[in-house]
């Protein structure tokens, strides 16, 4: 059955996996390895996207009412908040990083890397430690316990 912990759980892995492609194609790039670097990231931008895509489907489509008891928590909105404060604009700029990258406007892609950076460590960090790993959730608020 779909839960919000299910869904919570998911994607704290599926942060946990590409940020691990995120790292071989740093090591690569460190290494002279440009092309490697730029096939990880292409691999590391269609899976990001995928799973944001499969998450707004399920939030939007399928479950609306699924994650909207979370909000109702004081605590957990405000984790969420600061969450998406760093996840936007990370998904935002990992287009703009694969662009500059396939465009090989390197003094951008090198600029833009810093902030992008900063902002991926914030929604791994964020999502991984900040976001509880189980939730319950009744009908009126949602009450969760981070483990
Ligand atoms: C976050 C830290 C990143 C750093 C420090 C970095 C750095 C670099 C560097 C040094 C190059 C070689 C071109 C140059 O001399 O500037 C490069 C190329 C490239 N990068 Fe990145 N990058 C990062 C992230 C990304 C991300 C997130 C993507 C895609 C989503 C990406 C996609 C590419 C592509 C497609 C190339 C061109 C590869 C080729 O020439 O075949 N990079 N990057």
């Amino acid at each position: 059955m779909l839960t919000p912990t299910l869904v919570i759980l998911s994607l704290k892995y599926a942060v946990g996996a590409v940020t691990l492609l995120l790292c071989f194609s740093l090591f690569a790039v460190a290494n002279g390895k440009v092309k490697l670097h730029g096939r990880i990231n292409l691999i590391f931008f269609i899976l990001t996207l995928a799973a944001l895509f499969l998450f707004e489907i399920v939030v939007r489509m399928i479950d609306p009412v699924l994650f909207s008891g979370l909000w109702k928590d004081a605590e957990l909105a405000k984790s969420l908040k600061v969450h998406l404060c760093f996840a936007v604009p990370s998904a935002l700029l990992m287009g703009i990083m694969l662009f500059t990258g396939l465009k090989k406007w390197k003094l951008l892609h090198r600029w833009v890397a810093v902030v992008f950076l900063t902002c991926w460590v914030g929604t791994f960090y964020t999502g991984i430690f900040w976001l509880p790993n189980y939730v319950e959730v009744n009908n009126k608020t949602a009450s969760y316990r981070a483990q």
